[in-house]
């Protein structure tokens, strides 16, 4: 585990400052490029294991240059148009930085033959669209519906099977719905969980779409960043791609009344129709991941309790 060279796109937004503040803890040197699109600087811990670039990934050059100084031992490709809604807005754009930047960085791991541990690529749940079947395996019936799910699944088909014919170490995970501190609220399109936190601290109201009994996979950060590491450090596997969830489902009115008792407090509900395109229900099945040895360590109870005391 100790002093390895780490790569991390997208490192000052939420999942990846998470994951930051552990590889520091583990003792890794870090390089971090993020364009703060969405990530924030303070997100970062003040380490001198951490090297900070505010750059974008779609810069080829210095991708190039980087790649071939750093010699990397693990890069975890998190940076992204993480929004589906602006990725509606600009499918081109989105499709530089989601898709096109990612396969510049494989490219160039083969072309220069760096010698890479690990390359893990984050993709999402948005990848099965309203496909119904439940639980969602990683074999389930894809229908990806958006310029970010076709972006994701795109890439992350191609970090797998680039890393096969290509002979480079990759893995893809396919995020459920991630929740916890320094998840961004700003954008009205953000996460459910950050928006109530939000309205909860606020003492603002918020907007139950549809009748609230619409189920997720919340998982909390932590066991996510287990999920990380777990694909990564030392682990063997490579050219698969992994559900990171909890492998179970809580309603919106059941989040509401659990937050309701932790903090006691009683939400300004307003009620509006169901949002379009939303899924009813959504879930992972993480046999996958459990038969790896993770173990998911946070009910929406405790996840929820730390992610309040994180923003107090
Ligand atoms: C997530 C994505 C969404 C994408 C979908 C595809 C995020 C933030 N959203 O949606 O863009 O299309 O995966 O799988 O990554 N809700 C409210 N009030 C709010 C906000 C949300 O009631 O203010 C409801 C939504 O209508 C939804 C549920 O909460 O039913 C969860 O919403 P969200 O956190 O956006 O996650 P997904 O619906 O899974």
């Amino acid at each position: 585990y100790r002093l390895s060279k780490v790569l991390v796109t997208g490192g000052a937004g939420f999942i990846g400052s998470n994951l930051v503040d552990q590889l520091v803890e583990d003792g890794d040197q870090i390089v971090v490029v993020d364009d703060l699109s969405m990530g924030l600087k303070e997100n970062l811990p003040d380490s001198p294991q951490v090297t900070f670039y505010q750059h974008s990934i779609t810069d080829h050059g210095f991708m190039r240059q980087l790649l071939i100084d750093a010699r990397f031992d693990y890069i975890y490709l998190l940076a992204a148009v993480a929004s589906v809604a602006d990725s509606v807005a600009r499918p081109y754009q989105t499709h530089q930085i989601n898709q096109e930047a990612n396969i510049y960085i494989l490219e160039v791991l083969r072309k220069q033959q760096l010698p890479v541990k690990k390359v893990l690529f984050a993709s999402s749940a948005a990848v099965y669209g309203n496909n119904p079947e439940l639980p969602k395996r990683e074999d389930s019936t894809i229908d990806p519906l958006t310029p970010y799910a076709i972006d994701k699944f795109a890439t992350e088909r191609f970090v797998i099977d680039y890393g096969r014919l290509y002979n480079l170490p990759t893995v893809a995970v396919r995020f459920f719905n991630v929740y916890g501190p320094k998840q961004n609220p700003k954008s009205p399109y953000s996460g459910v969980l950050s928006l109530i936190t939000q309205a909860a601290r606020h003492h603002s109201s918020f907007t139950i779409f549809g009748d609230g009994s619409q189920t997720r996979d919340f998982v909390y950060i932590q066991d996510v960043i287990q999920a990380l590491r777990l694909l990564t450090k030392n682990n063997p596997v490579i050219h698969q791609v992994f559900n990171v969830g909890t492998g179970k489902h809580i309603s919106l009115n059941h989040v509401i009344k659990v937050y309701e008792q932790l903090i006691d407090y009683q939400f300004k509900l307003i009620s509006k129709p169901e949002r379009t395109g939303d899924i009813k229900h959504s879930y992972a099945n993480i046999s996958r991941l459990l038969s790896l040895g993770y173990k998911p360590r946070y009910t929406i109870e405790s996840g929820l309790k730390l992610y309040w005391e994180s923003i107090k």
